[in-house]
């Protein structure tokens, strides 16, 4: 085994990008691109070192006694509310050890400076499973209410489509035309879970001043909820829009007939037509009226598929619609001190949705 003398943590600085991403780009194998490095440098800014300057948590580094960076590890800072207090949150994401360096311990020492860190709770949402492996191993565990996925097909013929159009060529003219007929000869099929309109519900476009003020109200029965400022939440949802799929997002805010707020939902929709669900909020009474009311809308807007985490509220709610659970062999992992907040998680009565999560830290 290699002996890393003089090896140390620490956090991510500047200098140190260029090193960190050819690490990235070697293990997950990202396909290089003229402005790769660019991209890289304005990813790393923008999600880890910016946030920093801010008081957000450092990301960290391993290397070893001649500055050679063997392993990182992202952080990203988010605040909750649990009983009425305030805590941190950590989030860890593109957890990563180069390939001459695995089995050296290098993970664990990177992960156990992590979650020995000053947050009150640290969590990970698309972990595979060698993560989840070593957060076991550190009296971390997995949440499986919040590692369940779903999927639903709108357009059947489109999704199908979205996996092999690349591979048609000149076919795809005569090919996705056929597919349209196909979506919409099914659409009309009157099957129950179809996607009908809710005309209880009145929609208007979702401000982030209105989702910070929404996610301040204790939601529903939920025990642990994030808290955001404009600013953050901005910066969040900014990051969203701009990805670089050029994808749609959708910020819906949903009222009754009275005027009252009754739910929100954002997904985003990628160039294939595929739209993440990213957050899901409404009063309890509402529930099947606000997830009627997305798969409404996300079948007008002319998705494909809608997919998402299965947020253990809207379980019964999302089995009224048509979609299916599937394995999507990333899991929700948790860790903390403090046995409320472990509860909280565990028990299904946190509000934790991908807004949160890594899915907003993926380098795409
Ligand atoms: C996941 C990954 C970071 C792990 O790195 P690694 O260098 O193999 O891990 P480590 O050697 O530090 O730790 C794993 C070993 O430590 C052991 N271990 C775990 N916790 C331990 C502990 N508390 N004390 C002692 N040993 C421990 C494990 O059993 C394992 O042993 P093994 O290698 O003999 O199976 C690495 O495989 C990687 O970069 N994978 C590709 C990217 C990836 O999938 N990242 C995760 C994204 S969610």
């Amino acid at each position: 085994m290699r002996k890393f003398l003089l090896a140390g943590i620490r956090p991510l600085e500047e200098s140190d990008i260029s090193q960190v991403a050819a690490l990235h780009q070697g293990v997950f194998e990202i396909p290089s691109t003229p402005d790769i490095r660019d991209r890289y440098r304005n990813y790393f800014t923008d999600k880890f070192l910016e946030p920093v300057r801010q008081g957000a948590l450092p990301s960290l580094v391993f290397e070893d006694e001649n500055h050679n960076i063997l392993g990182f590890l992202a952080v990203a800072t988010r605040r909750f509310a649990i009983g009425g207090k305030l805590i941190q949150a950590a989030v860890s994401s593109q957890f990563v050890v180069h390939t001459q360096a695995r089995s050296n311990l290098v993970a664990v020492a990177l992960l156990r400076h992590f979650l020995q860190g000053p947050q009150d709770f640290s969590f990970t949402d698309e972990a595979n499973e060698a993560s989840q492996s070593l957060w076991e191993k550190m009296e971390g565990s997995t949440a499986p209410m919040y590692s369940t996925h779903w999927i639903a097909p709108l357009r059947p013929a489109k999704l199908f489509l979205s996996r092999v159009q690349p591979r048609l060529g000149s076919f795809s003219a005569v090919v996705v035309p056929a597919a349209d007929f196909m979506d919409a000869v099914v659409s009309r099929i009157p099957y129950r879970g179809r996607p009908r309109p809710q005309p209880n519900l009145q929609m208007e476009s979702l401000s982030t001043k209105a989702l910070v003020e929404l996610m301040a109200e204790p939601l529903n029965d939920a025990l642990l909820r994030p808290l955001y400022d404009v600013r953050s939440l901005d910066r969040l949802l900014d990051d969203v829009s701009r990805k670089k799929t050029d994808g749609a997002f959708q910020r819906i805010l949903l009222r009754g007939l009275d005027g009252k707020t009754v739910g929100w939902y954002l997904y985003y929709v990628d160039c294939r037509g595929i739209a993440e669900v990213l957050q899901i909020g409404c009063c309890r009474e509402y529930r099947r009226e606000v997830i009627g009311h997305l798969f409404h809308h996300a079948a007008r807007y002319g998705v494909a598929a809608l997919a998402g985490r299965l947020e253990p509220q809207f379980s019964r709610a999302l089995s009224d619609q048509c979609c299916f659970l599937y394995p999507r062999k990333y899991s929700m992992l948790i860790h903390s001190r403090d046995p409320q907040i472990v509860k909280a998680i565990q028990s299904g009565r946190a509000f934790i949705s991908r807004l949160e999560g890594e899915w907003c830290l993926r380098f795409d």
